[in-house]
């Protein structure tokens, strides 16, 4: 079941890409991860004011960007040109905000599987704008290797009716009651918040073939308890550290 396509160890999914070493959801995040070895990337998208799938994490652009106000308010032709770099560090300052499709063109040239989250706190992600999300994700071919996940469940049901052949993941704080029959009626995996992980919760929803996938995961001892509960991947702002630590080399 799962995604642990047939090997023993979790797989490490960057998340909003290797945001610990450089300034999330940009190409060089991504371009990190891939470096650090992960295996797949996690990433935020939300929609501009003219409706393009950007990837970023906080609905405001104060603290990532050295602009103000929301990216829903903003034209992409706009968002393209912030800074979206020199916040973490002055050598990131050539950073830019991605679109979806930025992000998709380049990760079509890796073997990295993708988590795209879908932020929908302005709920603008009707079925229209889940249909430019998966015509780019057909477009460059990268159905098969992608999870979306939300925490808004509700767009998970839209996406499970509308867009079926897409893997999707239920995001969660909260300890879900009968967590089976949660994610098997939204016919999704598990995206939870780490301190809720358990192994009977991980073999619950592996008996029916759900794949389990907590965050963040950011130190070696934890990452690998999981593993030997057997989850399926972890999300990681250091994907190189853990993977160091999964395989005993720390
Ligand atoms: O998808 C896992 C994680 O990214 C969810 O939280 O706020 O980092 O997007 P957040
Ligand atoms: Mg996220």
């Amino acid at each position: 079941c799962a995604d642990r396509s047939g090997g023993n160890s979790v797989l490490l999914y960057a998340h909003r890409g290797a945001s610990q070493d450089a300034p999330e959801n940009t190409l060089a995040a991504f371009r990190e991860a891939l470096r650090q070895g992960a295996d797949g990337i996690e990433f935020d998208v939300q929609l501009s004011r003219d409706g393009v799938p950007v990837v970023i994490h906080d609905a405001e652009l104060g603290r990532t960007t050295r602009a103000k106000g929301f990216v829903n308010e903003w034209d992409w032709e706009d968002l393209a040109r912030l800074d979206a770099g020199s916040w973490f560090s002055d050598s990131f300052r050539d950073e830019r905000i991605p679109s979806l499709e930025d992000v998709l063109r380049w990760a079509r040239m890796t073997e990295l599987r993708l988590n795209v989250e879908l932020k929908n706190e302005s709920g603008r992600f009707d079925r229209t704008a889940l249909g430019k999300v998966v015509d780019l994700l057909r477009k460059y071919d990268l159905v098969e290797r992608t999870v979306v996940s939300s925490f808004d469940h509700t767009l998970l049901a839209v996406l499970a009716r509308e867009f079926p052949e897409l893997r999707r993941g239920v995001l969660c704080f909260a300890r879900l009651y009968r967590p089976e029959a949660y994610v098997g009626a939204l016919d999704a995996d598990l995206h939870p918040f780490y301190l809720g992980v358990t192994k009977d919760l991980v073999s619950v929803l592996h008996a029916r073939g759900r794949a389990v996938r907590p965050f963040p995961v950011n130190d070696g001892s934890t990452a690998r308890a999981f593993a030997a509960m057997g989850v399926d991947a972890v999300i990681t702002d250091r994907p190189g550290e853990l993977r160091a630590a999964l395989e005993g080399r720390v």
